[in-house]
């Protein structure tokens, strides 16, 4: 089962992204987790992202595109992944379909949480983060047990630097500008289903669970 989420930053993808790889068994690949590794770790490529991502703005495709269809080869993507924060752009939704159709594949699902700008601008203040182990936790929806420390691992949470309220309002108009349009190119392949991200976080699993199957 290969899957895109598709929706605007704060809408919940990576939360369902994590839901789905565990009931489904699939890999979560999110090119945000990958990037902000690189970063901790100090890497070229972290570096080179840093600036884009600290900024709100999109990481150059050349960036993103190998390092994903790279990532396919990994033995744990066999029966397929969910994509989470990529593609972003028209040009890698089509390095994406290209590389696929070389192999004879395609993509299953592309689910689009749909979440209004003025809710996400609320939502994301609340965000902290684990970056030992990527968990997402928010203070007023899904807190973590002892404030502050992760439930999986323990580790310190943090805000993200991206997600500031200014940083938010660009990557948003990046968003609408850049992400948006892949909505209509994935619409002509018949393979987009929408759910409302603004329900709670489980009822949202649940209409996505309806969508890929018991
Ligand atoms: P990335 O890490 O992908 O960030 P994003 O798309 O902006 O999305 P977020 O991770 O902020 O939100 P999310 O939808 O995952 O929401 P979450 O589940 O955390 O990318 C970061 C940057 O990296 C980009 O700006 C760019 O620079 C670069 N980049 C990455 N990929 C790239 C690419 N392909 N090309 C170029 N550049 C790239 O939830 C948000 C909060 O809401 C949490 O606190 C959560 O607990 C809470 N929440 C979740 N669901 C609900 C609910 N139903 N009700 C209430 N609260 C909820
Ligand atoms: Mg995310």
């Amino acid at each position: 089962m290969k899957i895109i989420m598709l929706g605007a930053p704060g809408a919940g993808k990576g939360t369902q992204a994590k839901m789905i790889a565990a009931k489904y068994d699939i890999p979560h690949i999110s090119t945000g987790d990958i990037f902000r590794a690189n970063i901790k770790n100090g890497t070229e490529l972290g570096k080179k992202a840093k600036e884009y991502m600290d900024a709100g703005n999109l990481v150059p495709d050349e960036l993103v595109v190998d390092l994903v269809i790279d990532r396919f080869k990994d033995d744990d993507c066999a029966n397929g992944y969910v994509l989470d924060g990529f593609p972003r752009t028209i040009p890698q939704a089509e390095a994406l379909d290209a590389a696929l159709s070389k192999i004879g594949e395609s993509i299953d699902y592309v689910i689009d949480v749909d979440v209004p700008d003025a809710n996400i601008i609320k939502r994301m203040g609340g965000r902290r983060t684990c970056p030992s182990c990527d968990s997402i936790y928010h203070v007023d929806h899904m807190p973590p047990k002892v404030e502050g420390k992760c439930d999986k691992c323990g580790g310190d949470l943090i805000i993200r630097e991206d997600d500031k309220e200014e940083t938010v309002k660009n990557r948003l108009a990046v968003y609408h500008e850049q992400t948006q349009p892949l909505k209509d190119y994935y619409d002509k392949q018949g393979i987009v289903h929408s759910v409302d991200g603004t329900i709670d976080r489980k009822d949202v699993f649940a209409m996505i669970e309806k969508i890929l199957g018991e």
